[in-house]
Parts: C-alpha cells; sequence; structure tokens
C-alpha cells in the first residue's frame, strides 16, 4: 500500500456525543481506523506513540494538557472544543508553533459557507441594521453563546468594525444546533439560518480535517482552509 492510501489511524480525545459521533464516522470512513480513545485518568502520551493524528471533542478543561501533549508527540492535532478561554487558546497557539492544528469552533460545511459569505452580505447592507445572532442547543451544553455565534460575530465585525449584535441563546431539548444572523431596519429583515440535522455533520467535517492536517506544516489552520484546499 502506497503512503497515500496508507490508512491513518487516528486517536480520540474524549467518549461524548461527539466523540462518539467522530468514532462512528470513522466506521463510515474506510481510510483511517481508531487509534483509541483517551479518558480522563489514560495515558495520553503512549495513545499518541500510535496515532497519527488526535480528535479532540472534550471540553475547555482538557484541551491545554492535551494541545501540550500533541506538541510534545509532534502529533498533529484537530481540536472542535468550544468556550476556551485564554489559557486555551494560548495553548492552541503554542502547539501550532511546532505541529499542524486544525482549531474550529464549527466543523460543518454549512457553518463554513455561511460565515464566508457573511461579511460581504453585512457589507453590502451597510451599517443601518440591527444585528442579531441567536443559538438554540441541546440542554446539556456548557458555553453560551455557542463557539459558533461568536464565530459568525467575528466574522461580521470583520466587515462592520462598529456593528453591535444582540446575541441570545436557548437551551431546549436535544437541539444540536440551529443559528440564526438577522439583519433589521425599519423596512425590511434579512436572515441567515443554519439548522444542523445530525451530529454527523460536524464529526465528518472532523475526519475530513484530520485527513487534511496530515504531513501540513505547523500551523494554525480552520475550517475554511481544510474545504478551500481540497
Ligand atoms: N467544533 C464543532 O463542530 C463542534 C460541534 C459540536 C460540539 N462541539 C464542542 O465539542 C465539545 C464536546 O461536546 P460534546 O457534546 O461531545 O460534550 P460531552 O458529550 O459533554 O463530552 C465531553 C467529553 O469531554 C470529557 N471531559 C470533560 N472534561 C474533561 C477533563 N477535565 N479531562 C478529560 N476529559 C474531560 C468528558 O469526559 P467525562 O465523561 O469523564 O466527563 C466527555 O468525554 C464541546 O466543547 C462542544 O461545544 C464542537
Amino acid at each position: 500500500m502506497s503512503s497515500a492510501t496508507r490508512i491513518a489511524r487516528m486517536a480520540i480525545a474524549g467518549t461524548g456525543r461527539m466523540a462518539m459521533a467522530v468514532a462512528a464516522a470513522l466506521e463510515r470512513d474506510g481510510d483511517t481506523e481508531v487509534a483509541g480513545h483517551w479518558s480522563r485518568g489514560g495515558d495520553l502520551s503512549a495513545l499518541l506513540a500510535n496515532a497519527d493524528v488526535l480528535v479532540d471533542f472534550t471540553l475547555p478543561e482538557a484541551t491545554t494538557a492535551i494541545a501540550e501533549a500533541c506538541e510534545d508527540r509532534r502529533c498533529p492535532l484537530v481540536c472542535g472544543v468550544t468556550g476556551l478561554d485564554a489559557a486555551g487558546e494560548a495553548a492552541i497557539e503554542r502547539a501550532a508553533a511546532a505541529i499542524p492544528v486544525v482549531y474550529d469552533r464549527n466543523m460543518s460545511v454549512g457553518i463554513a459557507a455561511l460565515t464566508a459569505a457573511l461579511p460581504e452580505l453585512a457589507a453590502a447592507l451597510g451599517p443601518g441594521y440591527r444585528v442579531a445572532i441567536s443559538e438554540t442547543h441541546h440542554v446539556h451544553k456548557k458555553d453560551a453563546p455557542s463557539g459558533t455565534a461568536l464565530k459568525l460575530g467575528e466574522a461580521l465585525t470583520a466587515a462592520l468594525p462598529d456593528v453591535s449584535i444582540d446575541y441570545s441563546s436557548e437551551r431546549r431539548g436535544e437541539v444540536p444546533g440551529d443559528h440564526e444572523v438577522c439583519f433589521e431596519s425599519a423596512s425590511e429583515t434579512v436572515r441567515l439560518a443554519h439548522s444542523v440535522v445530525t451530529r454527523d455533520v460536524f464529526a465528518d467535517g472532523a475526519v475530513r480535517a484530520a485527513r487534511w492536517v496530515l504531513g501540513r506544516a505547523p500551523g494554525r489552520y480552520a475550517m475554511r482552509d481544510v474545504l478551500s484546499a481540497e
């Protein structure tokens, strides 16, 4: 088997909703195998020794140690954890100086496309609109506003630096993730909405990112890099 077709060994950090969705995505993807799951108290360094890449879907409390372990082991990292604090962000930046890291608060193709489209729409509408970003997620979600809402807000601010954004969050049932960006003036309303039907969309995106990141130069990448380079 050539190196281009070699089966990649993917380690997964976490055993929660997203980690399990990634494991299921790997079963659908014939070119990748699960090198193992890391969970609290496990030997991450030993797992990384037998992995080509690590996909992290834990929570912010674990991400700094995970990024440091990947850096030490020179193991590429794909991290989808949202709600990182400054220390978590710094750990991702430090790791990215030594290894390739894909960090994105939303791994879906739809949100990548919506994020790319937003600055153009915002610039075309101009400053005369009230802007609101609303999101709904399942009741287990810890962070609010969601990482995706903040990501959309940052894309808007890049186009309209003085924009004031009204964020709202709702936690209900098992909703995997709904987002809406609404521009409102006295005479019209423009809405962009994205609804996740199943977590498979994030998991497939993470597997895509993990396959893409193999063999890349050290650096910090996002889903837009993964999608634009394919
Ligand atoms: N980027 C994206 O596309 C995307 C999409 C969906 C979700 N997310 C984000 O992905 C993350 C995981 O979401 P989820 O729904 O899978 O959460 P979850 O079901 O609560 O799973 C969280 C996992 O993290 C582990 N964990 C938490 N704290 C830990 C620590 N200090 N040390 C080691 N392990 C720890 C948990 O282990 P225990 O069971 O031992 O606590 C569990 O396995 C969240 O930040 C969520 O917002 C991102």
